[in-house]
């Protein structure tokens, strides 16, 4: 395509960085942004033509809606109207892994192509100090998917990133490795009621703590956040949940110290935030064996319940 930068800049984690990066946002540029859950692959939310580079750059299919990122609560409720459970919620764990599902204010400003047309927006502040000095220096919302290909394993590190969009975006933010590691948890309301609509980085206990309620798993059929699409995550090789050992020729992916004889693992003492955060550097390190992957079982109460998710969907049967 043309337009597209065929070098993809590492800015540093410094002022300078900052504003760079602030410039090429401001510019219709794709700038990968590092979060406390997973990169994000920002453009200006308010600019169609940076909206519709994103889709282009991942390959994402239209229908497909982003996350918006903003500062802070107030910014939120200039482009969204949260039900009060969303506040509560929001009070709760904002900055955080957390995002909200809400009804488009009017006036919000936001290119129609982030909602993918829908009336609501998904939306949140993340926590990690870069992507607020970001968000700060930009001024404005930033519409944020992971910075992956569509449908492949998300990106934890810079490596990551380039890995997938090198050559397709024009800068990353260097911020390390993203410390959850796993997406933020996605809330919804139906009929006033919280929904989950993706497990995340804030688990199905906490949000129940929050609200003294449990938030049920949606019931609608129809795919409110298409990140539910069966295949998801996916490396390139296939993937055999619940192994307690490898068959030959696999790479066993251990949990705990019943799996000491693995060779990669999501954590050797069992411990599940442990687990998030490495979940995909270590699918992606497994992925470059070209092997057949096989993975431990994991529990799945607290992080738990979200690392199951991804890795079903890793596990997925894929259409190519
Ligand atoms: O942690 C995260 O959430 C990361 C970082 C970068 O913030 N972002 C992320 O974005 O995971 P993405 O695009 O990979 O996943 C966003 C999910 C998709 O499953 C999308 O369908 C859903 O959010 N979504 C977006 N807008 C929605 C809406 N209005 N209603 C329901 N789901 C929505
Ligand atoms: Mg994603």
């Amino acid at each position: 395509m043309k337009h597209l930068p065929h070098k993809t800049l590492i800015l540093a984690p410094d002022p300078d960085g900052i504003a760079n990066a602030a410039r090429l946002l401001c510019a219709g540029q794709l700038v990968a942004m590092p979060t406390e859950t997973v990169y994000g692959l920002a453009g200006d939310a308010r600019n169609a033509d940076a909206v519709a580079a994103i889709f282009a750059a991942k390959g994402r299919p239209s229908f497909n809606p982003l996350i918006v990122h903003v500062a802070s609560v107030a910014e939120a409720q200039r482009i969204a109207e949260l039900p009060p459970a969303a506040l509560s919620l929001a009070s709760a764990f904002w900055p955080g892994p957390l995002t909200l599902v809400a009804p488009l204010r009017t006036g919000h400003g936001l290119a129609p192509a982030v909602t993918a047309g829908l009336q609501t927006v998904a939306i949140r502040v993340p926590a990690h100090p870069l992507a607020q000095r970001l968000l700060a220096e930009f001024g404005a919302p930033l519409a944020a998917p992971s910075a992956n290909p569509s449908g492949r394993i998300s990106p934890t590190t810079v490596a990551h990133v380039l890995g997938g969009l090198e050559g397709r975006i024009a800068a990353i933010l260097d911020g390390g490795s993203c410390a959850v590691g796993l997406e933020s948890t996605i809330v919804g309301f139906e009929d006033g009621m919280p929904v989950i609509l993706r497990e995340g980085g804030i688990s199905r206990e906490a949000i129940a703590n929050c609200l003294g309620t449990c938030a049920a798993p949606s019931t609608r059929d129809k795919i409110t956040a298409p990140g539910q699409l069966a295949s998801h995550y996916a490396p390139r090789a296939t993937l055999r949940l619940n192994a307690n050992a490898p068959k030959p020729g696999e790479i066993w992916i251990g949990f705990g110290p019943q799996c000491a004889e693995a060779r990669l693992t999501l954590s050797p003492t069992g411990n599940l935030d442990e687990a998030a955060s490495r979940l995909f550097a270590v699918l992606h390190e497994a992925d470059a064996t070209g092997q057949p992957i096989a993975v431990a079982p994991v529990p799945d109460h607290g992080l738990g319940a979200a690392i199951n998710d991804r890795l079903r969907r890793a596990a997925a049967p894929r259409s190519g």
